[in-house]
């Protein structure tokens, strides 16, 4: 009663050319072409009994005619139900040897074509077969039929085609294209067959992924870590430089002795504050993916700050002058960090703005600009000084780390260069953004976005919100 079982080898089937494809819907059908035979047999005793037992009951046959009677319909079914189970069971097998692999060639090929890195395939003379269009960009439409090394320039990529097109396994190899822009790419060589006349031959398939990004941010964390070392090194040098003066010919001069040691504490004081900027950036950065989650009025911050501040203006002679717009709605924020933007904010306008005497710190709800809406209902936080300006190309750079226009000024008043770092960080962190803009001669304005904790409701959001702020 056990039918050859059809289903287990056809599970995976090869295509003939190296590639297995899974059906599973075949290994179902044939499952149910089982069961169809199973049943055939059942209803084929199940007859045959009740016939038996109906003629023995009535006592209307002798036993062996009412047996022989019962027999025969019994038969009859077990016979239709064979054929159709074989009925069946012959449309699978036909419906396999014309099923379509799943990956046709010309599936293969748009496959191969959506795929966003660039794959070339290479006859067994390292000729192109074929390229997807990711590779065009590169390569260049007329790619087609050339040579690899009309295309590839690079030594160690044509090494490694040489090398796999003679039997060699996959190879990786890192290359740089210097011109237009310099990119690093990575090239990865492996052996595939291809049809060549007829036959099977060894070709290749390169496959280009670009590192370029990977490459940068490498080259960002190594000038990182160098810029950071230089900013540290210079006040310690000065340390030892005057502990080397204290114990030579300083010793018995108490004047120079008092001198030099304002000097030394400065410096301790420049390392330790670099240190806190340092620590400040990575813990911010560690964080920047999770936002934070408390309401925050803005307003109240900003105030606590310019109180901070004003013994710092006073000393410099700036007036600091403030704005604060009624009835703002809280962001959603974390309070040490927001007053950690707006105290670096303030603080360089005091001290870059210096000569313009005066601050203004605005505080208002952004009104969405055309274009612009996608960001949402938003607090700003202007600070605006009127002083020297910052001239046009030092602007995309100011929030680098370490970059500053006049590295001595910034030194000279206690700055690290980390200040606008930190600040773009926490302004990510609270997926808000800024700006500045600045006209040399007439001053700078940083403004810092912030959106709001809750979505703006229609009119009655006013009222919500003074509730919050109060
Ligand atoms: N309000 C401003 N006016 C002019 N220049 C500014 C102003 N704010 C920042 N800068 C420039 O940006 C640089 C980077 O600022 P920041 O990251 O806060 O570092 P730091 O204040 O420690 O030097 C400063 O060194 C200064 O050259
Ligand atoms: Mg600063």
């Amino acid at each position: 009663m056990e039918s050859p079982d059809v289903g287990r080898s056809e599970d995976v089937r090869s295509t003939g050319d190296g590639m297995s494809v899974s059906s599973p819907s075949l290994a179902s059908m044939n499952a149910l072409a089982r069961d169809v035979r199973r049943q055939d047999l059942i209803w084929g005793v199940a007859v045959f009994s009740a016939a038996a037992i109906l003629a023995a009951l009535f006592d209307l046959l002798s036993w062996p005619v009412a047996i022989a009677l019962a027999a025969v319909p019994a038969a009859a079914l077990s016979v239709r139900f064979f054929w159709e189970a074989r009925r069946v069971e012959r449309t699978l097998e036909r419906t396999d040897e014309t099923h379509v692999p799943a990956l046709s060639p010309a599936t293969a090929e748009a496959l191969v074509d959506r795929i966003p890195d660039p794959v070339i395939l290479l006859d067994s003379e390292g000729r192109i077969l074929f390229s997807n269009s990711a590779s065009h960009a590169l390569l260049g439409n007329q790619a087609a039929r050339r040579h690899v090394s009309a295309v590839v320039r690079a030594p160690g990529v044509l090494e490694a085609v040489q090398l796999v097109l003679s039997g060699a396994p996959a190879q990786s190899v890192e290359y740089a294209i210097p011109v237009p822009v310099e990119r690093h790419m990575l090239a990865y060589v492996a052996p595939i067959p291809v049809a060549e006349r007829g036959a099977s031959r060894n070709g290749a398939v390169i496959v280009l992924h670009e590192l370029t990004a990977q490459k940068r941010l490498e080259q960002m964390r190594a000038d990182f870590v160098a810029n950071a070392s230089h900013e540290l090194r210079t006040p310690l040098a000065s340390l030892s430089g005057y502990v080397d003066t204290l114990r030579g010919h300083a010793k018995d001069d108490p004047a120079a002795r008092e001198r030099f040691l304002g000097i030394m504490a400065d410096q301790a004081a420049r390392m330790r504050r670099l240190i806190d900027d340092l620590l400040s950036l990575s813990r911010i950065e560690l964080n920047e993916h999770v936002r934070p989650e408390t309401e925050v009025a803005l307003d109240v911050v900003v105030r606590d700050v310019l109180d901070a501040l004003a013994p710092q203006a006073a000393a410099r002679k700036v007036m600091l002058e403030s704005d604060f717009a009624p009835d703002l709605p809280p962001v959603l924020g974390e309070r040490d960090e927001l007053v950690q933007v707006v105290q670096n904010l303030v603080d360089n306008a005091i001290k870059y703005g210096v000569s313009g005497g005066r601050v203004l710190i605005k505080v208002a709800r952004a009104v969405p600009v055309a274009g612009e809406a996608r960001r949402g209902a938003a607090n700003y936080v202007a600070v605006q000084d009127f002083g020297e300006g910052i001239a046009r190309e030092h602007l995309p750079r100011l929030t680098e780390r370490f970059y500053r226009v006049d590295v001595q000024r910034s030194r000279q008043t206690g700055g690290t260069g980390l200040g606008l770092a930190i600040v773009k960080h926490i302004v990510n962190r609270h997926r808000g953004w800024m700006s500045i803009e600045s006209q040399p001669g007439d001053g700078t304005t940083f403004t810092v976005f912030l959106p709001w904790a809750r979505p703006p409701r229609a009119p009655g959001e006013a009222t919500a919100a003074r509730e919050t702020v109060a």
